[in-house]
Order: structure tokens, then sequence, then C-alpha cells
């Protein structure tokens, strides 16, 4: 019994020291992309670096703390029950989950979280110092549903988000990286968005927004090869998400264009009929 779960764990140490994650600090090697399809755990740009995947046992005040989430297992998908149980009654439940990935200071999460307390809203941000701070305003502000998740975005998306879990993520202001040798580090890659599109519930959406013409240009181009996602053309961010984020009042008040996209899962023909029947059932 013993023998067969420390070679369990073994192996999963192993299957994810040759993918690639980071978190924080120095970087490892980089796995081979494949296709996100169904459950399979697959490896997009990720980059995981075990020392710094341990080092998640930072210091937080009892504040910083109520508002974080920091999952028992970083192998295991989250069940967001437990990720958003209320601190003020847990007889509150709440079914909706909105996912911002590099939530920055979490000026847009929050002001969003305020708009919709029926909503839960998770921020992954890996920058300890922001996360914190999301952490702080969201406690300063009495929200109850919100959460602060410090990870790599990519490998939440892969390794710790359900498939059909979410309802809706926003991308906002990724970090660009301009230079040509450095694109490889965008967070929007193919097997990322392939990754989003499987964890979206079937009704779900994605919003991306960038300041940058070149990155948006490159989402673009990611998006229209995508077999899991479609563009979701006549829908306009002041409607459906009109909180803003730092970063965009920044960009505003120097009136530096704002590029954004937003899309929807390809929900397959037999999907769809289950939805149906789903609903003739419950109706
Ligand atoms: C340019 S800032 C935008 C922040 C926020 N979305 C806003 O619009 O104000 C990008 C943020 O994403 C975070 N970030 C960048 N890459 C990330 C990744 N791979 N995983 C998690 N966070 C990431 C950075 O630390 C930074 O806080």
């Amino acid at each position: 019994m013993f023998f067969a779960l420390l070679l369990t764990s073994l192996r999963r140490f192993f299957s994810l020291a040759g993918r690639s994650i980071w978190l924080g600090s120095s970087v490892v090697e980089q796995g081979p992309e494949k296709p996100c399809v169904g459950g399979a755990i697959p490896s997009p740009a990720t980059k995981l670096n075990m020392g710094s995947l341990i080092k998640t046992n930072f210091r937080l005040t009892k504040n910083e703390d109520l508002c974080f989430f920091r999952p028992v297992s970083w192998f295991e998908p989250l069940r967001w029950e437990e990720v958003f149980r209320s601190k003020k009654d847990p007889r509150i439940s709440r079914s909706k989950v909105h996912v911002d990935l590099g939530a920055g200071d979490g000026g847009f999460i929050r002001a969003r979280a305020r708009n919709h307390p029926e909503v839960n809203f998770l921020a992954v941000e890996r920058l300890l110092g922001r996360a914190r701070k999301i952490a702080r305003g969201a406690f300063r502000d009495g929200l109850d549903n919100v959460r602060v998740l410090r990870i790599e975005a990519a490998y939440a998306v892969e390794h710790l988000f359900s498939p059909h879990s979410i309802t809706s993520i926003s991308i906002f202001f990724p970090d660009p990286w301009p230079k040509r040798r450095h694109r490889k580090n965008r967070l929007i890659q193919p097997s990322f968005l392939e990754c989003c599109a499987r964890t979206l519930r079937l009704d779900g959406w994605l919003m991306m927004k960038t300041d940058d013409a070149s990155y948006f240009e490159h989402i673009e181009e990611v998006l229209g090869k995508c077999k899991t996602l479609q563009r979701w053309d006549g829908v306009h961010p002041e409607i459906l998400l009109p909180e803003k984020t730092d970063f965009e009042r920044d960009f505003l008040k120097e009136k530096r264009q704002i590029y954004f996209v937003a899309a929807k899962p390809i929900v397959s023909r037999n999907a769809e009929r289950g939805i149906c029947n789903l609903r003739n059932h419950c109706e």
C-alpha cells in the first residue's frame, strides 16, 4: 500500500517536472505542445519550476489569507465550492465563476465583484506583491465572492480548472512581450486558448483586451485558427464588462487605442443536444 502510494506520487512528480511551469523566479525547460482535448493534461507554453512551486508557502497577513486560496494539492482540479466557501455564511452558494487571468492590482475584479455579488470571482496573478494587494483590497471592501490564486495562469488553466466549469474568463492587458525573440513568452498561445475553451461552460465566454497592436494581431491569428473557440462579434466590452482595469484607466488617460475580442466555445451538435435534453428534463 505504502509503495503503491509512493510510486503514484513519484510518477506524478516526474510527469509534471518533465513539463514546464513558472511560478515566479527561475525558469525550467518547456514541454512539447499538445492539444488540450477532453480531460487529457496538455502542455502549453507554461513553465514550471518545482522549486518555486514548493515556495508557495509564502506568508500572508490574516486579512490577506482570508481572500487567498491555497489548494491542498497543486496537481488536482479545484472544486469551486471549496474555493468560494463563504467566510460569512457557509450556506451561501453561487454557481457562476468568473476568472481574471493576470489580474494585476485587482481594480477590475473588485469593481466587478461589488457589482455582481451573485457571481464568484477568481483573480489569478503570479506576482506575490500584486496578489496580496488584490486580497487586501477584497478584504477591505468586504467582498466575500473574491478569491486570489497566486500561480502562473497557463498552469492554472491547464491543470487546476475542471472542464466546463467556468462561466467567463477575462485576460486584460497581458504582458505584450514586444521583442520578436520573446514572443514565445506571450500568454496567448494556441494550446492555451484550447485549454481555456475546455474549461468554459458551453454557454461561457472569454474576453481579451490589449493596447498592443502587434499582440492583438497575434491574438486574432491564434483565435482564428482555434478549433474550439469562435469569435463572438457584435458584443462590446462596455456592455459585457464595463468595469475598467488599472492599466486600462492609465491607457485611456494617455488616449491609447484599446483592442478587444470576445470568443465563445464552439459547441458540437451532440453537446447542444445534451443541453436541450437537460433543459427539457428540468422544465
Ligand atoms: C500588464 S499587467 C495587467 C494587469 C491587469 N489585468 C490590468 O489590466 O490592470 C499584466 C499582469 O499579468 C501578470 N501576469 C503576466 N503573466 C502572467 C502569467 N503567465 N500568469 C499569471 N499572471 C501573469 C503580471 O504579473 C501582471 O500583474
